[in-house]
């Protein structure tokens, strides 16, 4: 396959949704999406502030396609490597996301990122995460982080950015790199992952304050409670590789984490807060239509 300019396309296989992304030369080729401008303001405002932990925006090619720079290094495929259950290597993504979220906290929630929120679902619980104070990545999978020499060096990825906290941004660090799920539906490299050694890790590391820390527990099972209902919108609103996953059992998944995160609210609020009076695993029971 070749561009206009003659020069070599090769497929970058990784997530699930966005398909037909390339590299061509040192750049990445993402076709255009809904959340290009927004991507496009982010990496913009990444620029202007010189982090360097995010791939350069340069324009939209001519088969309009999103150009980013294509960031060297290594980034986690599919089956996982077992490093993805390395503290250091957890640690390390905890610190670049705290790096992310204090370069994007500046930018605030420009009105040109109202679009990003999530929009109404019928019947889906209210998000308890309180007013949005960054745009947050919110998609940091080991297939969206790319590592040097064992480090996390760089975000990609970011079709799910959206105005946020940095609690909702900590509680998806938690789902991925703490094993926030029943062991039965991790992937094999972390299924011996300890959630409570690795969500103190991930917290410290991250560094919340006390009373932001005691919310992630409860944060956590809202978030789950809800991703039902978005997963299931976003498959009947988008098909493709939306509509494979709640194929594949998203859905159930969900529902299963939900569960777990109530039945273990108790030892993950001691691990990642000090103050263990506030959970109420019970306070959003939700009732998932089938
Ligand atoms: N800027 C980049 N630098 C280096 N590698 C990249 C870059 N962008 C993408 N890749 C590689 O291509 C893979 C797929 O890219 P990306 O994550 O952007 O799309 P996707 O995962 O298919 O989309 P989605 O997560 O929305 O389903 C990544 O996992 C990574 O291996
Ligand atoms: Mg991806």
């Amino acid at each position: 396959m070749t561009t206009d300019a003659d020069e070599v396309e090769e497929p970058l296989a990784g997530g699930d949704v966005t398909e037909g992304v390339v590299r061509v030369g040192d750049t990445v080729r993402r076709p255009v999406s809904g959340a290009s401008e927004s991507v496009r303001l982010v990496l913009e405002h990444l620029e202007s502030v010189e982090f360097e932990g995010a791939p350069r925006f340069h324009g939209i090619d001519v088969k309009d396609r999103d150009i980013l720079d294509f960031i060297d290094g290594e980034v986690a495929g599919r089956p996982w490597p077992a490093w993805v259950a390395d503290p250091e290597h957890i640690a390390s993504v905890a610190r670049l996301v705290r790096a992310f979220d204090d370069a994007m906290e500046p930018l605030g929630v420009p009105a040109r990122a109202n679009g990003l929120r999530q929009g109404d679902i019928p019947r889906i619980p209210d998000s308890i995460a309180g007013a949005p104070t960054l745009i947050a990545h919110l998609d940091v999978t080991p297939e969206n982080v790319v590592f040097r020499a064992g480090r996390a060096a760089a975000l990609i990825d970011f079709d799910m950015i959206r105005p946020a906290t940095r609690a909702e941004e900590v509680a998806n660090l938690l789902l991925w790199w703490g094993g926030w799920m029943p062991e039965a539906d991790r992937e094999a490299a972390s299924r011996n992952l300890d959630p409570i050694e690795a969500g103190a890790l991930i917290v410290d590391t991250y560094g919340l304050d006390d009373a932001v820390r005691t919310t992630l527990v409860e944060l956590s099972i809202n978030v789950a409670d809800r991703s039902w209902f978005l997963m299931k919108s976003r498959a009947e609103a988008f098909g493709g590789g939306w509509q494979r996953m709640w194929d594949e059992g998203v859905g159930d998944r969900t529902i299963r984490r939900a569960q777990w995160l109530r039945e273990n609210a108790n030892d993950l609020q001691r691990a990642v807060a000090s103050d263990v009076s506030m959970v109420n695993p019970t306070s959003c029971r939700t009732a998932w239509p089938r």
